[in-house]
């Protein structure tokens, strides 16, 4: 049994989602059983509600000390009392089926290869545009373009260039491909496809707003692809062992900052 439980926590570094359930199931045990408890001492358990939330604050404490990235806090946290609500809500079985879809069309590639949907700010794009070389027709890339938002931004504000976005989740996908055919602005474009396996020469910007997971395999590729002179840069997210030439602070509400290296 120990064993087993060794087994479990060693894995749960490797796999967030994993760890999130671990998380919740701990924190589920002891909720509930301090909730049978004081029932058996006094008579009377305390409101459900109250004890979902308990166990929603124990489990993204847990989470913390799992490692968790810090955007599993509000999920943990707000779990188990929304659900304890929806639960007793008369809302047909199918309608949970259909949140639970779309959930995973957008965010596909969260339990995969660990990058969540979340959305560069107004000054990252600001400063995007001021890294963009002024005199020649540039070629930007987005990997993992989310809802498309950088890259229609940046073909907006400049259109001597080409503005390219990847994107693997299907609904950000969908949508962002929508914006782009209907943006008016032929030189924006939004490819279907993992970054992973698409080609990082011939741009002179590359750009990437993802999570501490691929970053190290990502610089190398970008290392061994880029053309010398080009620019990569991570939103927040360091390389690990390769200090950047450059780092813009951002100013948003996230304390983001823009990290750049010269390939
Ligand atoms: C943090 S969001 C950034 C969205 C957008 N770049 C922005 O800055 O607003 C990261 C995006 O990368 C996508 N993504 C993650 N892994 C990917 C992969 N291997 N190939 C393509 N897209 C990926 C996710 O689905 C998500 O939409």
């Amino acid at each position: 049994m120990t064993r087993i439980a060794e087994a479990l926590l060693a894995a749960r570094g490797d796999v967030p989602l994993f760890a999130a359930v671990l998380a919740q199931g701990a924190s589920a045990m002891a909720a509930f059983g301090i909730s049978f408890a004081a029932e058996y001492a006094f008579g009377k358990a305390p409101p459900l509600l109250l004890v979902l939330a308990a166990q929603g604050i124990a489990a993204s404490l847990i989470g913390i000390r799992f490692g968790l990235a810090r955007w599993w806090i509000p999920i943990n946290l707000v779990l188990p009392p929304a659900a304890g609500i929806l639960l007793a809500l008369p809302i047909p079985g199918w309608v949970y089926l259909v949140l639970l879809g779309i959930f995973a069309l957008v965010f596909w590639n969260a339990g995969s290869n660990r990058v969540p949907l979340y959305l560069s700010s107004r000054q990252a794009k600001a400063e995007l545009a001021r890294l963009l070389p002024p005199a020649h027709r540039v070629r930007f890339l987005d990997l993992g373009s989310g809802l498309g938002g950088v890259v229609l931004a940046l073909a907006a504000k400049r259109t001597n260039g080409e503005f390219v976005g990847i994107e693997s989740a299907p609904l950000p996908f969908a949508l962002s491909w929508l914006r782009a055919t209907f943006a008016g602005l032929p030189h924006a474009r939004i490819m279907h496809g993992d970054f992973r396996s698409h080609h990082l020469g011939g741009y002179d910007v590359v750009y990437a707003f993802l999570s501490p997971a691929p970053m190290a395999e990502l610089f190398r590729k970008a290392r061994s692809e880029m053309s010398p002179s080009s620019l990569f840069v991570s939103n927040t997210f360091e390389v690990p062992e390769e200090t950047p030439n450059q780092v813009v602070d951002l100013d948003d509400w996230r304390g983001g900052r823009l990290l750049i290296w010269r390939m």
